[in-house]
């Protein structure tokens, strides 16, 4: 019979941006619930804060930057080289530009892509040789609602480049699934983190999603086995049909 739920038992997983908001929450659960930690972001030293723990035997903080395409290999190389195994990638690290047909410019496009689209793109193609490697290798994409849906208001770009992740997440289960490897794209709703400072038309404080509750569904999706797979987790604050 296979199993009802997979356990953490040491299993390697890549968090990227865990320096704050949902990556630090993340990290946090992670750790605790008993997973090997590989985390990247652009200051290891806000990532230790932030997690309140050092390099370990299981736990390995590396530079990373999401625009720069050498820090992803050199991210891998360094975690597979650190726990010799890579069972998990939790892509999180994120911006929001406030870009549409009538406000910011093409850069702003052009960051969004860089980190919101290729970065995770290259941190999957990076990861597939190790994740086919254990028979239950795991991605765990951080979409959001608008990844699913536009909604007035919200950036166009932002909305663009999510929807993008959500398709790549469905093009990497097709990639890894005779391997085992299971994808899904996590796609909340508002949450209380830096990410909304100043956006007009969010939803109020009290009402968004806590990281920490973010935190324990993506332990939940890994803990999922090979025969429960979910590809789309929208997790919404609002009340809208379908989503
Ligand atoms: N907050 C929401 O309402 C919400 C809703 C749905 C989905 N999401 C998604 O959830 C993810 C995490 O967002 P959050 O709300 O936790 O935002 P946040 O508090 O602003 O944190 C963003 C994280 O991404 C990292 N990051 C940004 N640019 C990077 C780069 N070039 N290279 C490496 N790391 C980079 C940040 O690192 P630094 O500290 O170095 O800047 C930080 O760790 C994002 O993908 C976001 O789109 C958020």
């Amino acid at each position: 019979m296979s199993e009802v739920m997979l356990k953490p038992n040491g299993r390697v997983i890549m968090v990227s941006g865990a320096s704050r908001g949902i990556g630090a929450a993340i990290a946090r659960r992670l750790l605790a619930d008993g997973f090997r930690l590989s985390l990247g972001g652009r200051n290891p030293d806000e990532i230790a804060k932030a997690i309140g723990a050092q390099n370990s035997e299981n736990l390995l903080i590396c530079p990373f930057d999401a625009e720069i395409p050498a820090s992803a290999e050199t991210w891998v190389e360094k975690t597979a080289s650190h726990f010799s195994q890579i069972d998990g990638l939790v892509n999180n690290a994120g911006i929001l530009r406030n870009v549409g047909f009538s406000m910011g410019d093409e850069q702003d496009l052009d960051d969004l892509w860089a980190v919101n689209v290729k970065a995770p793109f290259r941190l999957i193609k990076l990861c597939l040789p190790y994740l086919r490697k254990p028979g239950n290798g795991r991605i765990v994409n951080i979409a959001s609602t608008d990844g699913r849906r536009f909604r007035q208001g919200v950036s166009v770009g932002y909305t663009m480049s999510k929807h993008a992740l959500v398709a790549m997440t469905h093009a990497a289960r097709f990639e890894g699934w005779d391997d085992g490897i299971r994808a899904t794209a996590l796609c909340p709703g508002a949450v209380n983190t830096d990410l909304l400072a100043g956006i007009k038309g969010a939803t109020p404080v009290a009402e968004r999603i806590q990281p920490d509750t973010l935190a324990a569904i993506v332990a939940t999706i890994l803990s999922l086995p090979n025969t429960a797979s979910v590809a789309e987790m929208p997790v919404n604050t609002r009340l809208e049909s379908s989503l």
